[in-house]
């Protein structure tokens, strides 16, 4: 049938026939909240790029969490800034660890919060690199032992999800025997596996202070121009026992989200990255878009794409916006 029979625009008409034939709806269930943990206690030091987020001593991230919990926000993705660094990254895996510390009071002050910890060493290494260093380069295999190790160190303070975002061959894997070989048979794996090499990640290494010291991250990072190559990472996480995959950045790897949902049965997550948050921040704070629009916009086109949950720096206010 065509025009005049077919007219699409009686579905427009009104908001409640809108509403009814609506495809995509974010729900704040499906989002995660990514916070910043730091030694000291009432420290709140806030990120410039960033606006609204902060690096939070255990305390005030504690507070956070009650805050988030109280507005419908039930998962958060914690990153780590430690009090030293060190060549391999192995304080990341210290019993002690900020990030340890943080899940062991999460936990116990607000149980429901769901807690994820993002595995990786870039945080914790003098040089910023995301594993150990041999002859320049980032050594796969020994950086596997301290992603390991990183990963019973939070399973150990009781976290409920591990989250590896360093790129190595085989980490996931690695962390599944590892974990299963300690006991923890039911503690899931959400890789980061389809991971850029993106500029989008700016902000966020100013947030959590792991920009790389020489180089840069193109050797165990995707490069952006890649999707083929997306399906044999996604793959081989599948074979290797990862619950939930990730593809980072979101916005402008849409096509990949898509491209995943139409090639594996698996739940499929998206990290709407700092970069891509800063751009909203700072083109609103100019007056030149509609910020309130433009995340729900967002969102829904992540989820629209195929994404079964998000990462966002959004969720806070996305749960103000929805209330
Ligand atoms: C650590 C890590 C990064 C991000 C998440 N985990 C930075 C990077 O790979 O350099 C980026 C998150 C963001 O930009 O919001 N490897």
């Amino acid at each position: 049938m065509n025009f005049p029979t077919t007219r699409l625009r009686r579905l427009r008409h009104t908001p409640v026939i809108r509403n009814m034939v609506n495809e995509t709806k974010v729900d704040l269930d499906d989002l995660i909240m990514p916070l910043f943990a730091i030694y000291g206690s009432k420290v709140k030091n806030p990120i410039k790029s960033m606006p609204g987020n902060f690096q939070l001593s255990v305390d005030l991230l504690v507070e956070e969490c009650k805050l988030l919990s109280d507005k419908g926000v039930q998962s958060v993705l914690l990153f780590g800034i430690p009090e030293h660094k060190d060549e391999t990254g192995m304080v990341g895996a210290h019993e002690h660890s900020i990030v340890s510390e943080a899940i062991r009071a999460i936990k116990k002050a607000v149980p429901n919060m769901y807690v994820i910890a993002d595995i990786c060493n870039c945080e914790y290494t003098t040089h910023g690199h995301c594993g150990t260093i041999v002859d320049g380069d980032v050594d796969n295999d020994s950086t596997l032992e301290t992603l390991a190790a990183q990963a019973i160190s939070f399973a150990n303070a009781g976290v409920d999800m591990v989250a590896p975002s360093d790129m190595m061959d085989g980490r996931v894997g690695k962390i599944r025997e590892t974990l299963d070989s300690k006991g923890f048979i039911n503690l899931p794996i959400m890789a980061y596996s389809a991971k850029y090499a993106s500029a989008f990640y700016g902000p966020f290494r100013d947030a959590a202070d792991s920009a790389p010291k020489f180089g840069n991250r193109a050797t165990y990072q995707m490069n952006p121009a890649n999707s083929n190559e997306a399906m044999r990472e996604i793959e081989l996480d599948i074979f290797e026992g990862a619950d939930i995959v990730m593809v980072k950045p979101a916005l402008s790897y849409l096509d990949i989200i898509r491209r995943t949902k139409d090639t594996f049965n698996i739940p499929i997550a998206a990290y709407n990255v700092s970069g891509e948050f800063s751009m909203v921040k700072a083109a609103a704070a100019n007056g030149w878009v509609d910020e309130e629009r433009i995340v729900k916009e967002i969102l829904t086109s992540i989820k629209r794409a195929g994404s079964d949950i998000i990462i966002t720096y959004h969720a806070k206010e996305f749960a103000d916006y929805i209330r």
